[in-house]
Parts: structure tokens; C-alpha cells; sequence
């Protein structure tokens, strides 16, 4: 348990995906410090191996928990947290908070049974999601689908750039295909990148097809285990990025509507 109120949360993704998190959790904890870290070198995760994510994940946590001391590290990233999760937990003497499909909450919602999951390319193939599905979702039809075009789409959103809609509906013809004379009601976010595109997604799908993310529950769980610590924030949450800063060019705007500063190199 921090006894230093200005600790900071470590909220980790590879690029803005994460932001989604970080909205999540400023409803639940509004006063407590954050620190966001996004791997922008590393950008895309989702066509790496195993081995390279695992590596990359433990390897810089450790590093960023040595330099900011955080109470606390949310992997706020579904591909790094299903491959590297344990990994990281290892190497840390803080609680790790991980990201994982939203697959229970969606089988509980469905009533058609059918439910589209859309990830990156390393995610959906995770036993880690297998996993997942038996135990939560059996009984069910679960369409996993890797849509590393909505990664891009959703880093060029938030830099203000427009959606291409060819890449949404790409997505969504994929997961039609699948789905055959079924129908999908429900659709696991399994990357927090794609709820920055619920209103692309939603124009696609249809407003009656739900769409299911994480990040609530996440933001819950950081709060859960928080809870009791003092919080003092000693200036603006922090945005950092690896690689060279022009990475973060155009972000500006979402930076500063979420009261982040100016963002830093890590
Ligand atoms: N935001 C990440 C996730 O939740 C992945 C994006 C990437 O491919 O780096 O899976």
C-alpha cells in the first residue's frame, strides 16, 4: 500500500488505445495522480510475436516502475496484458491490474448467442481467450476477428484525422461472413484502441448491436484496490511516449481535453 499521496497510477498501452482506460478511471478516481505511458515505438502490437510483446512489456514496465515509483500499473492494452500479463506481475512489486476481452459480460448479454470479438491478430489467437470462452461463453458462438486496421484508424482519430469508413465496413463484412444466417446482438472491444471508434462501429453494426469493453470494470478494480490510499496530484497527469516525441504530434487537443500536460519523451 502507497503511503506517498502523490504516487502515481501507471496506465501502459502501446499507443492511445489506453486513453479509453484512462477515461474509465478518472469517473471512479478523479484525484489520483496518473501517469500514462504509451509504447509508441512499439506501435503495433497486435502483428508482433509473443516473444517480442513479452519481452518489450516486462522490460519497459520495469524500467518506468524504477523511474516514477507508481502505487500502482494498469496494463491498458488487451494483446500485451493476454501475453505478458503474468510476466509482468513477476518482475513488479506492485499490483498489476490487466486488460482482458470482455468476455463474460458479453455472454451474459447476448440473446441471439451469437457474439462478434474483434482484437488484434495476437490477441485473438491467445489460449489466454480460448481460456476465456469455455469457461464464460460455452454454448455460445464467439467470431473472433483481428482488425489491425482499427488500430491505425483509432491513433488517427484522436490525432483528428478522418475514420476510412472501407476499414469499418471490412470488419463488419468479415464478421457477417462468419456469422452466416445468425445474427450477431453483441461485440467484444478486445483492444481498448476500438471503443475511440463506438460511433464508426455503431454506424456499421447498427445501434441495437452492443458493443462490450473493459474499461469500466478495469477503472473498478484499480479503484477496488486502491481504496483507502490518499491521492495528491502535484501538477497535470502526464502523457509519455517512447520513441521521438513528433510521435505524439496532433494529439494535442484529446491530450488537453483530458487535462494531460504537454506530452514527454520517456
Ligand atoms: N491497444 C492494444 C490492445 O488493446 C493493441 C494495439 C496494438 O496493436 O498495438 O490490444
Amino acid at each position: 500500500m502507497s503511503d506517498n499521496p502523490s504516487s502515481p497510477i501507471l496506465l501502459f498501452d502501446s499507443g492511445v488505445g489506453g486513453l479509453t482506460v484512462y477515461d474509465a478511471l478518472r469517473k471512479v478516481l478523479p484525484q489520483a495522480p496518473v501517469i500514462y505511458a504509451a509504447d509508441l515505438a512499439g506501435l503495433p502490437y497486435g502483428t508482433k510475436t509473443e516473444a517480442q510483446i513479452a519481452a518489450r512489456v516486462a522490460g519497459l514496465l520495469g524500467r518506468m516502475a524504477e523511474r516514477w515509483q507508481p502505487r500502482l500499473a494498469c496494463i491498458a492494452c488487451n494483446t500485451a496484458s493476454t501475453i505478458a500479463l503474468g510476466m509482468v506481475r513477476d518482475v513488479l512489486e506492485i499490483p498489476v491490474v490487466g486488460t482482458v476481452p470482455a468476455i463474460k459480460p458479453a455472454a451474459a448479454l447476448t440473446q441471439t448467442g451469437t457474439i462478434g470479438l474483434v482484437g488484434t491478430e495476437a490477441t485473438i489467437r491467445q489460449a489466454y481467450v480460448d481460456d476465456l470462452e469455455a469457461q464464460f461463453a460455452a454454448g455460445k458462438r464467439l467470431l473472433r476477428v483481428a482488425a489491425p486496421g482499427l488500430v491505425q484508424a483509432a491513433e488517427a482519430k484522436l490525432r483528428g484525422r478522418p475514420v476510412d469508413p472501407a476499414l469499418i465496413a471490412d470488419v463488419h463484412d468479415r464478421l457477417a461472413a462468419m456469422a452466416g444466417p445468425d445474427q450477431i446482438d453483441t461485440l467484444v472491444l478486445a483492444c481498448t484502441h476500438f471503443p475511440l471508434l463506438a460511433d464508426e462501429l455503431a454506424a456499421a453494426f447498427g445501434n441495437e448491436v452492443r458493443q462490450v469493453d473493459g474499461a469500466d470494470g478495469i477503472a473498478r478494480r484499480i479503484a477496488h484496490l486502491l481504496e483507502g490510499q490518499g491521492f495528491a496530484a502535484t501538477g497535470p497527469d502526464r502523457f509519455v511516449v517512447t520513441g521521438p516525441l513528433a510521435g505524439a504530434e496532433g494529439l494535442e487537443e484529446a491530450l488537453a481535453a483530458r487535462g494531460f500536460g504537454v506530452a514527454e519523451a520517456f
